[in-house]
């Protein structure tokens, strides 16, 4: 068949990138302060703020996935370590904070006074329920009681064996109350016949009002995502009890054997699941053709990453903003629901604004907090200013780990499709999460939209011409810094 070389090249569709628009400004009632930025991620998976981490050994792991958890977006936990080390990133993100702790420590009445302070220490706890055999509650030790007792006495001797406790559907506010009636600290929670369930300490429950922002599940525990290969189903196995949510971590998941993969793993794994990253019309519809309603939520974008070099290298390209749009014009047509990530290329939270306008659920982040104190890495001092590591999953020095490697296509496993480098020190991911989500309430503002979705019906996009860009920067100034250039 004869192919027209020519018309493909003057008919080619413009792939847009987020320096090419703004958000005309439109008509407003809307005070930032009341612009609701919340988001269903996922059918399960609800989030105060739009925010996600990306799954890379410079951004993601337990430190990452609590502090951004706790300001109301989620973190999706890298894979470039063994399987084991995963899921123990997983576990501490679900151990950090709880309404009902459920691994409770626990001592029994005839063990002695020396053997539960060591208990306690070992455990940085300051209280132990007792229990006899089949875990049934017999009383309860705390710091108290075993303060000034002899270290040879026996727990039963000590403990205070009238026990204040709750039943198993217990509501924080009832366990606060009970708590405050009694004077206790901690609540233990048991079942009909005294068996204990969980124990809930007042610390958990003043830390989840502190933080009314944070994205928790059902047991008050902070919401975590960890990254996989579709091909890679024991590691998807070893996860699942521990995340809520995983992540396909593959540059380009419109590849036959790659679909093929996910459409195993989705079957053989329960936790939720989400695909990418793709960035076309054709990639969206194969994808919902073969994993239907397997498909959580979309992660869009091919080449736009800030350590991205795939579109230089091998000149292949899927622009996040022309992926949201592309991916979210398809779902509309088919009639579907299905929510998308945004990933790539996103720098500030105009760009984001623009992500969410464009059909975008959510928008994921590598570069911006990776520069932040709870990243992996140490800081680095460079001429009196402080720096954060960067670096691609692509990347030759990430590539040594080889956990993540197939992460892209075999041809290309030879050639690095990332940079690495390494980005300003922001601070703590509070303070950049206060910035983005002041940054988006105030571009709703301009948009005159109360809602994501309402953004979504509202925005009016203007497209800026390449000699344009230069003038909705600062210019003609001389910035404090830049005094020599
Ligand atoms: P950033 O926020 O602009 O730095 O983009 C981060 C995103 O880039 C990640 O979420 C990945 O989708 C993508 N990415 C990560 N490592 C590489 C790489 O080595 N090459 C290309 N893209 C990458």
């Amino acid at each position: 068949m004869p192919v027209d070389f020519y018309s493909k090249l003057v008919n080619a569709r413009g792939v847009y990138t987020f320096r090419d628009f703004v958000l005309i400004p439109g008509r407003s009632d809307i005070e930032p302060s009341n612009v609701d930025l919340s988001v269903n991620l996922t059918s399960k998976i609800k989030l105060k703020l739009p925010l996600v981490s990306s799954p890379m050994d410079t951004v993601t792991e337990a430190d990452m996935a609590i502090a951004l958890a706790r300001q109301g977006g989620i973190g999706i936990i890298h894979r470039n370590m063994s399987v084991e080390e995963q899921v123990e990133n997983a576990k501490k993100v679900k151990r950090a904070e709880s309404f009902i702790i459920r691994d409770v420590v626990t001592i029994r009445s005839y063990q002695s006074v020396s053997e539960a302070l060591d208990l306690m220490q070992k455990n940085s706890i300051s209280g132990l329920p007792v229990v006899e055999a089949g875990d049934r509650l017999v009383g309860i030790l705390t710091r108290r009681d075993v303060n000034f007792a002899d270290k040879k006495d026996d727990v039963k001797s000590v403990m205070t064996s009238d026990v204040t406790f709750a039943g198993p559907n217990v509501t924080i506010d009832e366990a606060k109350k009970i708590m405050h009636q009694h004077r206790v600290e901690k609540l233990p929670v048991v079942d009909a016949e005294k068996k204990l369930l969980g124990l809930i300490t007042i610390k958990d429950v003043y830390s989840r009002e502190r933080n009314s922002l944070a994205s928790r599940d059902s047991e008050g525990r902070l919401l975590v995502g960890a990254a996989v290969s579709p091909h890679d189903l024991e590691r998807a196995k070893a996860l699942e009890r521990y995340v809520d949510i995983l992540v396909s971590d593959v540059a380009h998941f419109h590849n036959v054997n790659i679909i093929e993969a996910a459409k195993k793993l989705t079957k053989q794994v329960s936790t939720e699941f989400i695909v990418g990253n793709i960035g076309t019309e054709e990639a969206t519809r194969d994808v919902v053709d073969a994993l239907g309603d397997k498909i959580a939520a979309i992660r869009a974008g091919v080449g736009s990453g800030s350590i991205c070099v795939t579109s230089e290298v091998t000149k292949a390209g899927a622009p996040t903003l022309f992926a949201v749009a592309q991916i979210g014009q398809t779902l509309h047509d088919l009639g579907l629901h299905i929510p998308i990530i945004a990933d790539g290329g996103i720098r500030a939270a105009g760009d984001a604004a623009l992500a969410l306008a464009a059909g975008a659920s959510a928008v994921m982040m590598g570069n911006v907090f990776a520069g932040c104190a709870e990243s992996p890495g140490g800081l680095i001092k460079i001429g009196g200013e402080y720096y954060k590591p960067y670096r691609g999953m692509g990347s030759i020095s990430s590539r040594q780990k080889r956990f993540a490697l197939d992460r892209y296509s075999q041809p290309s496993k030879g050639i690095a499709e990332g940079v690495e480098g390494v980005v300003p020190y922001r601070g703590e991911v509070q303070t950049v999460v206060e910035e983005f989500s002041a940054g988006l309430r105030a571009s709703f503002g301009y948009a005159g939209a109360i809602s994501i979705t309402d953004l979504q019906s509202k925005a009016n996009f203007g497209v800026v011409s390449a000699a344009g860009v230069d003038e909705l920067r600062p210019h003609n100034i001389i910035l404090p810094g830049e005094e020599k250039i």
